[in-house]
């Protein structure tokens, strides 16, 4: 399985920080927040890994990873975005990369409290299709900022809202997305959404309408260090009181 690392963005929701760096460069506790998605993916056994980004500081990266062995990595692609289009474009970029693998994406703005290797464990039973997994999230305000699962009577879920008004469910949809090969199919046809961008959640609805979607629910702690400022220092807090990707 292949990793695939989305590193790009304006990241607007954290101005005037992001104007002068990319998002995922911003610290987080001791580290650039870049730093704890590659160490989510090498402790859960990926080790050949694509990093997507763009914009004026996409040099940095190279900067401070080289060519990543020094964390573990075997193999570290790079994919620059010519323009900010939406995680479901960003992932476009990686298609040869995977080839005829199966890939785990994962937003570099996501922090895990606990290792993402059970998942990863559970992918590799899956026989085809993608996964998703899901943080339970109480507040509301939050969840109108996130991917929200909707569930029929089975507990299975029937699709995915993108910042919902009414969230249909407590469950968030985090930023670890599990494909097969068909995601390359899925992609093309994709239609931008009304922030212009093509949706990551379009590409998950599509296999749900197929029925070829399983799930996740998180243990631990989940943060999108990028959904606000809040989020960002929530984020900080958390990681420097109690670590990070525990018990791979
Ligand atoms: C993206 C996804 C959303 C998901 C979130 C997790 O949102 O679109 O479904 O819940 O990542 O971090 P964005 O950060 O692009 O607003």
């Amino acid at each position: 399985m292949k990793g695939v690392i989305l590193a790009g963005g304006t990241g607007s929701r954290l101005h005037p920080l992001t104007r002068i760096t990319n998002k995922h460069l911003l610290p987080i506790y001791d580290r650039p927040m870049i730093n704890y998605a590659i160490e989510a993916l090498v402790s859960a056994g990926i080790v050949e890994i694509m990093l997507v980004t763009g914009g004026t500081h996409a040099g940095e990266f190279l900067r401070l990873l080289g060519n990543g062995h020094e964390f573990g990595i075997e193999r570290l692609s790079y994919a620059y975005q010519e323009k900010a289009g939406g995680i479901a474009e960003a992932l476009r970029l990686a298609e040869r990369f995977v080839a005829d693998e199966r890939c785990v994406v994962l937003l570099a703005d996501n922090v895990f409290e606990r290792s993402i290797k059970p998942c990863v464990e559970a992918f590799g039973k899956q026989k085809l299709g993608a996964r998703v997994v899901l943080s339970k999230e109480t507040d509301q305000v939050h969840l109108r900022n996130l991917g929200v699962a909707q569930f029929d009577g089975n507990r299975r879920i029937e699709r995915i809202v993108e910042k919902p008004e009414k969230p249909p469910s407590e469950y968030a949809v985090t930023g670890i997305y599990f494909y097969d090969d068909q995601v390359w199919r899925a992609l093309p046809v994709l239609e931008p959404s009304g922030r212009g961008e093509l949706e990551i959640t379009d590409v998950n609805n599509w296999y749900l309408a197929k029925g070829l979607m399983e799930y996740d629910v998180l243990d631990g702690f989940w943060g999108d260090a990028g959904e606000s400022i809040d989020a960002y220092y929530a984020v900080n807090d958390f990681v420097r009181a109690h670590g990070s990707n525990k018990g791979s």
